[in-house]
């Protein structure tokens, strides 16, 4: 037996040094685990360890602080923090209400706070909001449902995350197709990206384009024949040919394919595929949602559009199938999607049959007026990241705690708060709430305020004017909007961490020191 007089005292030394590192390394691994965003559905759903997140040198009182350290949200040096800690109960036949009222105000307590400070800072306590919920989505598997997307590389490489929270786990299949790929640098292989794709628990085949050069046009003039024979085959073409590269991927247990954009957004399957269940499979079908804007679709034509997802059976994708040349050789239209109406018009009898819940989403700017407005149902999301800004990945996060609660509104009566979960918390000037028709959406994005409302009353109705906002630098703020910004699981103590921030940009914009306000929810998981 060593006693420690059997050992030199140098490798005593050492030996409590190694010790008192382990320590130190195994209290930060238990406490200060942060996610990075763009892995936190991932790991949540696979159970994965988390990476470590380096969140300063001092640990603070309240792992609320800890967490909003590792978020990088540039806050001001103090900013107010209020929080509220939901303990939801599962309600399995909850009764679906475009607002929810709850009595007693959403704000019980807002302090100053600052993340300097931290170690020191105690906050005040987490008052519980006990909250009916539906029931999360029961977890199943989809294997009737083969996807395809036409892309970039780079553009599907950045597209991961979102791909992964719909997909991960669920064995829907998904095809993409790199439509750059003769482009692409030696480094870059169809392989590594699948591999990627599959590490992340999504069945992804990756193949390179059907076709090299664009398919010929009956009106091209010789000038155009041998341009095109030196050019790569277009995404809007490969898009359309989508439905053949599909049905060569179809299995007997295949029902339904769905021909995507690279950012079509489904918060959840589950929904998808229940209402895909209600239309007949076996018949040829073309299931879609055309744009909700007027414009786009005298542009276009009435026609399904694959931002929004379109569905078509197998009866019908074999139709069109042996047609797709011939379509594409005399079609007047050059983009994908209105290709392929075009050709379930001219080659099948086939119409386009309106999925409620699917959204083509053509608003540019600011589109909160329509994630506040109950969208409902709600399916697909799209144009998020490119025509306006909204990060889907953690809206959705709650989805997997309690379903179709996503987006659903509670009204405070207390404080004259509107909380509409994963997307914002609202708190309204005296007498200004009572005022507005929440069961009219808020006409926010460009052009919703144009004419008779820019054209957006076919996809939204009716449309109310847009409020002002404290902070807009419109100095009529009516409101005070926290928006969210991240949400993470913390699997150690079954928490779900949403936050919501608003940023003091007229201050900012003048140069004065702003202050932030941050608003944290925590669920129960
Ligand atoms: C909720 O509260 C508002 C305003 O106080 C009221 O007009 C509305 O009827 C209430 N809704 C329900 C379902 O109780």
């Amino acid at each position: 037996m060593l006693t420690h007089r059997g050992l030199p005292r140098g490798t005593l030394v050492l030996l409590m040094f190694a010790l008192a590192l382990f320590i130190l390394t195994a209290s930060k691994l238990n406490n200060g685990i942060v996610l990075r965003p763009e892995s936190m559905i991932q790991d949540w759903l696979h159970g994965q360890n988390p990476e470590e997140h380096s969140v300063g040198n001092q640990k603070c009182k309240d792992p609320s602080l800890d967490f909003l350290r590792s978020l990088d949200l540039s806050l001001t040096e103090t900013f107010t923090f209020s929080r509220r800690c939901v303990k939801p109960i599962i309600t399995p036949n909850l009764q679906r209400a475009s607002i929810t009222n709850i009595s007693g105000p959403f704000f019980t307590h807002e302090t100053e706070t600052s993340l300097s400070s931290c170690p020191s800072t105690v906050l005040p306590p987490c008052d519980t909001l006990p909250l009916s919920v539906p029931a999360p989505y029961p977890v199943q598997q989809y294997p009737h449902l083969l996807f395809g997307v036409a892309s970039t590389y780079e553009r599907i490489e950045s597209s991961l995350p979102a791909f992964t929270h719909w997909l991960s786990d669920t064995s829907a299949h998904l095809i993409i197709v790199i439509s750059d790929f003769s482009r692409l640098p030696p480094h870059l292989t169809l392989e590594s990206l699948e591999t990627q794709y599959r590490s992340h628990g999504i069945h992804a085949t990756i193949i390179p384009p059907s076709i090299a050069h664009p398919l010929p046009r009956k009106t091209e003039t010789a000038f155009q024949t041998s341009r095109r024979l030196s050019s790569p085959a277009p995404v809007e073409q490969l898009h359309f040919l989508l439905v053949s590269d599909l049905l060569q991927h179809a299995t007997p247990r295949t029902q339904w394919l769905g021909i995507l954009d690279d950012d079509t957004f489904f918060p959840s399957l589950y929904p998808l595929s229940e209402s895909l269940s209600r239309y007949p499979h076996a018949e040829p079908l073309y299931l879609g949602a055309p744009s909700d804007n007027w414009n786009s679709l005298a542009a276009y034509g009435h026609q399904a559009f694959g931002g929004a997802g379109i569905f078509i059976s197998l009866p019908l994708a074999r139709a069109l199938a042996p047609n797709l040349r011939s379509c594409a050789y005399e079609s007047a239209s050059t983009t994908g999607d209105s290709l392929l109406g075009d050709c379930v018009g001219s080659r099948t009898a086939a119409k386009l049959t309106v999925l409620p819940g699917l959204n083509q989403h053509d608003l540019h700017g600011d589109a909160s007026g329509w994630f506040e407005g109950d969208p409902n149902p709600l399916l697909s999301i799209h144009h998020w990241k490119s025509w306006y800004r909204a990060p889907a990945v953690s809206m959705a996060g709650v989805a997997k705690v309690c379903g179709a609660c996503l987006l659903r509104r509670y009204r405070f009566q207390g404080d004259d708060t509107v909380w509409v979960n994963g997307y914002s918390v609202s708190r309204y000037s005296e007498g200004v709430l009572d005022k507005l028709d929440l069961d009219k959406m808020e006409g926010t994005w460009e052009g919703a305020g144009d004419g008779e409302g820019g054209g957006y009353e076919l996809g939204y109705g009716t449309l109310r004017e847009r409020l002002g906002e404290e902070g807009d630098g419109s100095g009529s703020g009516r409101r005070k909007r926290w928006k969210l910004v991240d949400a993470r699981i913390d699997e150690d103590i079954k928490k779900f961490r949403q936050i919501y921030v608003w940023k003091d940009s007229e201050n900012e914009k003048k140069g004065r020191k702003g202050k932030d306000g941050v608003v944290e929810i925590i669920w129960d998981v």
